[in-house]
């Protein structure tokens, strides 16, 4: 297997999303970042903060072929850490030094691992990380997603998660 990462990001470590990214991550032998450790802060046109976590977070993704963005489905979208950090891949395209470090994303892998409290991840939340991709150049590997109306419960993804380590492993 060339080498994994998950990003992590949700409003609380240990929910719904924090559980199912820790079985997952395991299985595979993988680390987990938690952007709520990280001090990233919103997209900002003047980039005045260029010296927050978010090259240093990026170089460590970079290390990596495959890269699994986890998250919550909040309103039919990623949990506002996440969106923060995809909105700050736009440092690459206007800022000239890190231009070289966006091109590195290309032809990575890019999955999603997310729950919620429906039966699929909206097609919209899918669809938006999908877009995000393609424009970043990387190729989408899929996703997995626990539906956690009745709470966590892990034995109703096991065939899913089955699924979708043996699509990273390969
Ligand atoms: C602010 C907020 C917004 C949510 N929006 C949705 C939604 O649009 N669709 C959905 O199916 N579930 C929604 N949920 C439910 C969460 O996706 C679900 O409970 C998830 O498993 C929570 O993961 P967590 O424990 O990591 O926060 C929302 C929950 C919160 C707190």
């Amino acid at each position: 297997m060339s080498s994994a990462i998950a990003l992590f990001a949700s409003a609380r470590r240990n929910g719904n999303t924090g559980q199912f990214i820790d079985w997952i991550a395991s299985t595979l032998g993988i680390q987990v970042i938690d952007l709520s450790e990280k001090n990233i802060s919103p997209y900002d046109y003047d980039h005045k903060n260029i010296n927050d976590d978010f090259i240093p977070v990026m170089n460590q993704l970079l290390r990596h072929e495959k890269i699994i963005f986890v998250t919550p489905v909040y309103w039919y979208g990623p949990s506002a850490q996440m969106k923060t950090f995809i909105d700050r891949t736009s440092d690459f395209l206007d800022v000239e030094e890190l231009k070289g470090i966006g091109k590195r994303l290309r032809n990575k892998t890019a999955y999603i691992v997310c729950t919620s409290i429906s039966d699929n991840a909206d097609s919209s939340f899918i669809n938006s990380f999908k877009s995000t991709f393609e424009y970043l150049g990387m190729n989408y590997g899929g996703h997995v997603h626990a539906n956690c109306e009745n709470g966590y419960n892990q034995v109703e993804y096991e065939e899913d998660v089955e699924k979708f380590i043996k699509s990273i492993q390969e």
